[in-house]
């Protein structure tokens, strides 16, 4: 008979719970996909399992998530307590330092961390996984770091925070505010303890920086990554990004370009028809351009059966024998990214300007798109905005038109110049919305 693999476990919330119930109900399975039982025989946690079917009653409890961690009795430490500091950080360090595996879940330690803890795992020969970290329930740092292991990967974006993707979907069938459907992510439980976090962007950078070092092969560089999140998106944006035959999702994207890599974060227009067009709701996608092939792949980023899943896969690896390097290659061999700066981006851009309805307004638009050298693909003018002064008088005082442009592909530099000297003629009412345009 082979030795169990032996468990402990920190942090007994959604995730955790989940774990503990899948390591349970799926005893048998596991044991015959991994040649031998995983067994749960220790956990650490603050509070009672968030799930009341998990029964503790039988593991051995520990007070501190590094004792649990440096404890002989486990073979592998499951850390699911999340947040970039302690104690996700010290217990892991304190796992890895002495040897033992980890299984992780959390994308903030990775992102900040990840370099350094990769590195100590080496030093000591620990195994350290984080299947769970990026895109809940989606293998994509599996297929990434092992499905192309032989292939260059020129692209790797997606959908990876649930949360906005449910709020942007909601608001734009149900036409509802974003607050309220903010309040339904939280209740439904995808929200982070800090929504921050989720509609700023920032779940999505850690996420797309642990991707853009195993696509590329490059030492994780989560300062890089140019954030916005999706506070300024109206429903007017997502209704005229339909009109025009777009959605509007939160991205994270890293490519490589002529001038580096690019890793950024920020509300995007996709087209209405493309795959990740199609992800709606609380579902994550991530697609990957390769030389061998694209892919996209869909799935729950969130909630606990997924994401236990994630983390059982992880474990079900470790129980084989199965082990790679935690970045896909030995941390050394890990180059420094060449940063690619926002302002060089290369697309097409939606841009939504509130015109002052009177003579000349048009024509100082473009020319000054025309001085930037940026070709208008379409313009669009809604009529939807009231002229609170009314009359047919053109020279009357008139309110603000919207009016929808869709450019060709430009770079970022050149329309923020362009844009700047549209606000400086004084013909907009507002700082103009800039959505940038993904080609899929
Ligand atoms: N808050 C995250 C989301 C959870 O909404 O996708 C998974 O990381």
């Amino acid at each position: 008979m082979v030795a169990p693999l032996r468990v402990g476990l920190a942090g007994l919330g959604t995730v955790g719970s989940a774990v503990a119930r899948m390591l349970v109900e799926s005893r048998d399975q596991l044991a015959e996909r991994a040649g031998r039982p995983i067994d749960l025989v220790a956990f650490a946690a603050k509070d009672p399992p968030r799930d009341p079917k998990v029964d503790v009653s039988k593991l051995k409890k520990f007070d501190s998530p590094s004792a649990l961690a440096t404890d002989g009795g486990i073979d592998v430490f499951v850390e699911l307590l999340g947040g970039e500091g302690d104690p996700a950080k010290s217990s892991v360090e304190a796992a890895l330092g002495a040897g033992r595996a980890v299984v992780t879940a959390n994308k903030a330690l990775i992102a900040r961390h990840g370099n350094a803890l990769a590195k100590l795992a080496e030093k000591s020969g620990a195994s350290f996984a984080f299947e769970a970290a990026v895109a809940g329930g989606i293998p994509v740092v599996k297929t990434l770091r092992e499905g192309l292991g032989g292939a260059k990967v020129g692209r790797v974006y997606g959908i990876l925070n649930g949360t906005c993707n449910y709020i942007l979907t909601k608001m734009l069938t149900e036409q509802r505010s974003f607050a309220d459907c903010l309040k339904e992510a939280q209740r439904l439980g995808y929200a982070e303890a800090d929504p921050t976090f989720d509609i700023g962007g920032f779940d999505t950078a850690h996420k797309i920086a642990i991707l853009t070092s195993l696509a590329f092969g490059t030492e994780i560089d989560v300062e890089a990554v140019h954030v916005e999140g999706i506070e300024t998106i109206t429903l007017a944006d997502l209704q005229a990004a339909g009109e025009l035959g777009y959605k509007i999702k939160l991205l994270g994207v890293a490519s490589r370009t002529d001038a580096g890599i690019e890793q950024r974060v920020h509300p995007t227009m996709v087209p209405k028809g493309s795959v990740i067009g199609g992800v709606d709701g609380v579902l994550n996608a991530v697609a990957i351009d390769s030389d061998a092939m694209g892919l996209v792949l869909v799935g729950p980023g969130a909630g606990g059966p997924a994401t236990s899943a994630s983390v059982v896969a992880d474990l079900v690896d470790l129980a084989c024998g199965r082990t790679s390097p935690a970045l896909g290659r030995a941390a050394a061999r890990l180059a420094k990214p060449t940063r690619a700066p926002i302002q060089r981006h290369e697309g097409g851009y939606y841009i939504r300007l509130a015109a002052l309805d009177r003579p000349g307004t048009m024509a100082a638009i473009a020319k000054a798109m025309a001085a930037e050298n940026i070709s208008l693909e379409s313009i669009v003018q809604r009529h939807e905005t009231a002229r609170p002064h009314g009359g047919d008088d053109p020279k009357s005082a008139a309110g603000p038109a919207t009016v929808i442009l869709i450019t060709y592909a430009t770079n970022e530099d050149a329309v923020r110049r362009a844009l700047a000297v549209i606000e400086r003629e004084g013909v907009v009412a507002e700082a103009p919305q800039l959505i940038r345009i993904e080609k899929s």
